[in-house]
């Protein structure tokens, strides 16, 4: 496969959506040592240090209907959380939509962003960011409380090398089993290593906020959340906040 290695860029995203619009094949890795303006979901940042953090976007060109397009994040987590599980023996799960959480603070964060027209997709990007081999003070203190690292989870550093290779190893193997069987052993996976399902939940969107039920998740990846009245309430995207 391609693989775009670069010392430092803005966003492995960016680059990657560029890369793509060039004709870059299905596949094609962009990785970089550091990035200075990493995006995260929801209009927020996210923060790659250099030589602790892993970076790295997968360029795709799926053969679906963009509304589709959630199920690749979800393989994509699936995958990562697998990876992070068998190379540091570390109980990785997953939390709605597409957050990893080891010890219920955040080891991995994904962000897919995709072009398409009419309903087809051009081209797709999952960039994905792992926390590896940061220590708590690497953190800024706002973060201390919510997220952790596989250094800080596995008590040793691991080299990034390794956790990429294993994330592309398990990536390959979930999208070919996606190709050829479609979206529901994904899911059935997803929802065995999921951490935010069967719990009550407080989901918060741009402007809204919502106590409830974390009762499914349907095949576009909406999580369905049952509410106090009993009604049933399906949201695409926000932010899982668990109750106790
Ligand atoms: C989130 O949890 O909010 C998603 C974070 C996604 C971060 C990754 S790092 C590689 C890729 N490039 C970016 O700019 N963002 C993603």
């Amino acid at each position: 496969r391609e693989i775009f290695y670069r010392d430092s860029v803005p966003s492995t995203n960016d680059l990657a959506k560029e890369m793509a619009r060039r004709g870059a094949g299905e596949g094609a890795v962009v990785v970089a040592e550091e990035q200075t303006a990493g995006k995260g979901r929801l209009g927020r940042g996210w923060h790659t240090p250099r030589y602790k953090g892993l970076c790295f976007s997968l360029i795709l060109y799926p053969p679906v209907v963009p509304s589709e397009a959630a199920q690749v994040t979800m393989l994509a987590a699936v995958a990562v959380a697998s990876a992070i599980r068998d190379v540091a023996g570390v109980p990785a799960g997953i939390k709605w939509p597409n957050d990893i959480l080891v010890n219920s603070k955040k080891i991995c964060g994904i962000l897919t962003e995709l072009s398409a027209e009419m309903d087809k997709i051009n081209y797709l990007v999952t960039g994905i960011g792992i926390n590896v081999n940061q220590d708590l003070d690497d953190f800024p203190g706002e973060l201390r409380s919510v997220a952790t690292s596989v250094k800080i989870e596995a008590g040793r550093a691991m080299p990034r090398l390794k956790l990429l290779q294993a994330c592309l190893a398990e990536f390959e193997k979930w999208y070919a089993v996606w190709l050829g069987q479609g979206f529901s052993p994904v899911l059935a996976r997803w929802k065995e290593m999921s951490v935010s399902l069967h719990c009550p939940v407080r989901i918060s969107t741009l402007k809204e906020c919502w106590d409830g039920w974390a009762e499914d998740v349907d095949q576009d990846g909406a999580l369905l959340l049952r509410l106090s009245d009993g009604s049933l309430k399906r949201l695409v995207s926000g932010e899982v906040t668990l109750r106790l």
